[in-house]
């Protein structure tokens, strides 16, 4: 598809969910609708949207082992199966957890990318490149970080932890409101992201709405979000009232919360029933994927197929001994006389 259309469609899309909530809102006054119904959907759709992925790919059945692997398969003694090896080709359960703890947490296969450059005449060069590995990263952990902070609104008191990540995130302390660095990062870090699929060529001809749409819509979340706390001042008690009650599941939707909190939840809910059905899902999908969470021991296990249709055999002597007295007449050497 055409990078204009593709970008126009999803830029629109996500730009028509703010005109929806802000003319829903300001102009209809549906504030039950946008701050208890669509966010109760939303999350209903999320839980059984995950649900139903996951059970999906636990059903698809995994007849062989297909890991992919980047070192030695565990050998003969005398073939060298190091920790290097253990992890890039494990071949028990506790490298196989041991390497998905790097790739979950460290994003380790990302950070082993290469780009292949050409040098002077027929010269190729691998070189290391890192940029990905590190907009990835920083876009994961403050998205992360970001949500840990939001436990504020759900829970009263909030968590210790939260505390602590707030003072950590904040520990400039030069302006009022305190300004969090993890907002601005996961911003830029999605700008990264999304600028890198519009300026690479090779990116831009893979890319479709399905990759634009997610990273747009996460920039009106930043965008909004940063909005309502250091520009247009949301009623953050008024919020809160809503937010414990959406928990607790006794609505209320207190007067006086201004459409940019709305706007912010509405997108915040597309998001959540929209995550089951995308490309987002690779969060639950990670854990699901064969070339990753199998073991590599086909030199000590046989593994065959359970499903292989039964095969009737007709063995060479089976068949001599048919066929004997014809392949005598005709001259044939036979085993047995
Ligand atoms: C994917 C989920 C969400 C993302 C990525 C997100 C992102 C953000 C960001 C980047 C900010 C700017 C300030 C900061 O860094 O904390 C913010 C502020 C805010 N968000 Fe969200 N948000 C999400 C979900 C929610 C939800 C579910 C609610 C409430 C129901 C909410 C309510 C608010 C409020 C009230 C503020 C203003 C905070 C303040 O003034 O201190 N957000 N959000």
């Amino acid at each position: 598809m055409n990078i204009i259309i593709s970008l126009t469609v999803s830029f629109l899309a996500v730009f028509g969910l703010v005109v929806i909530a802000f003319v829903g809102v300001w102009g209809a006054h549906l504030e039950w609708l946008f701050g208890v119904v669509i966010p109760y959907l939303a999350v209903i759709t999320f839980f059984i949207g995950i649900v139903y992925r996951v059970v999906q790919w636990a059903k698809c059945p995994v007849p062989f082992r297909i890991p992919s692997t980047c070192a030695q398969q565990k050998s003969l003694p005398w073939i060298k199966y190091g920790y290097a090896e253990k992890l890039d080709n494990p071949v028990n359960t506790f490298w196989v957890v041991c390497r998905m703890i790097l790739e979950v947490l460290c994003f380790r296969s990302l950070f082993r990318n290469t780009r292949l450059e050409f040098g002077s005449g027929q010269e190729i060069k691998y070189k290391s490149a890192k940029w990905l590995w590190l907009g990835a990263i920083a876009f994961h952990y403050t998205f992360l970080i970001v949500l840990l902070r939001h436990l504020r609104f759900f829970t009263e008191p909030m968590p210790f932890f939260v505390k602590i990540i707030e003072n950590v995130d904040g520990f400039f302390q030069m302006f009022l409101p305190t300004v969090y660095q993890s907002g601005f990062i996961l911003g830029a870090a999605v700008t990264y992201l999304l600028l890198r699929r519009i300026l690479d060529g090779k990116m831009r001809y893979i890319s479709l709405p399905a990759d634009y749409f997610p990273l747009f819509m996460i920039l009106g979340l930043v965008t909004t979000g940063v909005l309502m706390r250091y520009v247009l001042k949301a009623d953050i008690v008024s919020i809160k009232e809503l937010t414990l009650g959406l928990v607790s599941f006794k609505p209320v939707v207190p007067e006086g919360i201004s459409v940019i909190f709305y706007i912010h939840l509405f997108l915040v809910s597309v998001f959540f029933a929209y995550f089951p059905f995308s490309k987002l899902t690779h969060m639950a999908g990670v854990f699901l994927s064969p070339t990753r969470n199998l073991s590599n021991n086909t030199r000590i296990v046989r593994h065959i197929n359970p499903w292989n249709n039964p095969v009737k055999f007709h063995t060479y002597q089976a068949y001599e001994d048919e066929f004997r007295e014809k392949m005598k007449d005709a001259g044939l050497p036979v085993d047995k006389e």
